[in-house]
């Protein structure tokens, strides 16, 4: 069959054959040459068959082997945190948005209507980089500026969250160099402040999992928003540990307002009838007021006691209708 094989040399030749014999063995040749392409065919297939077979016989599954663990490790508290404030938000049609950690001016503290001697603005908060020719970037000092980037890059409606690492030139018992903010946008015709509430209401209730989670709104300040407001939950001290649900303390959680008016001209949203609203909350105190966490540097230490004892599964998603 190859190049010099028999057949071949033998088809070669019927070129030289009187016409009357042409046909014949052309015909011939070519039943042949069927044949044997079909029985190299089968002998492919049965030793295929045979060897698979041998394999079938030989290698058994024993399905009462016993089956092996996980790795050992789990999901972060901060994770663990974010992930279920997502599945939350996700059920109100909130989608995540991320922004870069190296932010320029503009997007941390222009847009959003922050002055320039605006004391957020000076080196004693926030880490700026060296300087190029043209700009001062900086490791964005709160998760705001994604909702300029999603504002100057989306029509609304817009309904997002931006979970995120934040950075402050801080470093004490209750603060820390690095944290995790998560930010919430909704820019669409005719929101209210009673919305924002109810938004507000349903992430508290749904993340501390309690019914009528006391909380208040507390009148604020923020350039971004106006009105502003920060959210405070009622919380007590139970056997030591600060347990969210009842009203002798209050702990702010978060900062919310309508989304200045100021802050949509620099996005360039012109329609009268848009307006938005805002929320900014610290991820870090989502997660110690809910998991008893009491210092906020054990976060970053990495001591593999802590971690281990604050250790969540690292199969599945938080799903809110599972239950978180
Ligand atoms: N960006 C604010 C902060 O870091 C929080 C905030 C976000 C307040 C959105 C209002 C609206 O403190």
């Amino acid at each position: 069959m190859g190049k010099k094989g028999l057949i071949t040399v033998l088809i070669k030749q019927i070129s030289s054959l009187k016409s009357n014999e042409k046909a014949l063995a052309g015909k011939t040749l070519n039943v042949i040459k069927k044949d044997i392409v079909k029985l190299i065919e089968e002998k492919k297939n049965k030793i295929y068959r045979d060897d698979l077979n041998k394999k079938l016989k030989n290698e058994k599954i024993d399905i009462f082997m016993p089956g092996r663990p996980l790795k050992k490790g789990g999901i972060h508290p901060i994770s663990k945190t974010t992930d279920e404030i997502i599945s939350i938000m996700g059920s109100m049609g909130f989608n995540v948005e991320e922004g870069p950690h190296i932010e320029n001016e503009f997007n941390n503290f222009t847009a959003l209507n922050i002055p320039e001697d605006h004391p957020a603005r000076q080196d004693h908060d926030t880490f700026y980089l060296k300087k190029t020719q043209s700009e001062r970037k900086l490791l964005r000092t709160h998760t705001s500026p994604v909702q300029i980037r999603v504002m100057k890059r989306d029509d609304p409606p817009i309904r997002i969250i931006a979970p995120g690492s934040t950075y402050r030139c801080d470093d004490d018992a209750t603060h820390s160099p690095m944290f995790h903010q998560i930010e919430g946008l909704v820019i669409e015709e005719y929101v209210t402040m009673s919305n924002l509430k109810w938004v507000i209401k349903k992430l508290l209730t749904d993340f501390f999992e309690i019914k009528n989670i006391p909380m208040r709104f507390r009148p604020s300040y923020f350039p971004f928003t106006e009105p502003s407001a920060e959210v405070d939950i009622g919380c007590s001290i139970i056997d030591g540990k600060l347990t969210v649900g009842s009203e002798e303390n209050w702990l702010e959680v978060m900062g919310c307002g309508m989304v200045n008016p100021k802050v949509l001209e620099n996005c360039k949203v012109y329609n009268t009838k848009i307006n938005g609203f805002a929320f900014g909350l610290g991820v870090e105190r989502f997660a110690m007021l809910k998991y008893g966490i009491a210092d906020l540097r054990m976060f970053y230490e990495n001591d593999l006691r802590w971690l281990n004892y604050y250790n969540f599964s690292s199969t599945g998603f938080p799903n809110i209708l599972r239950g978180l």
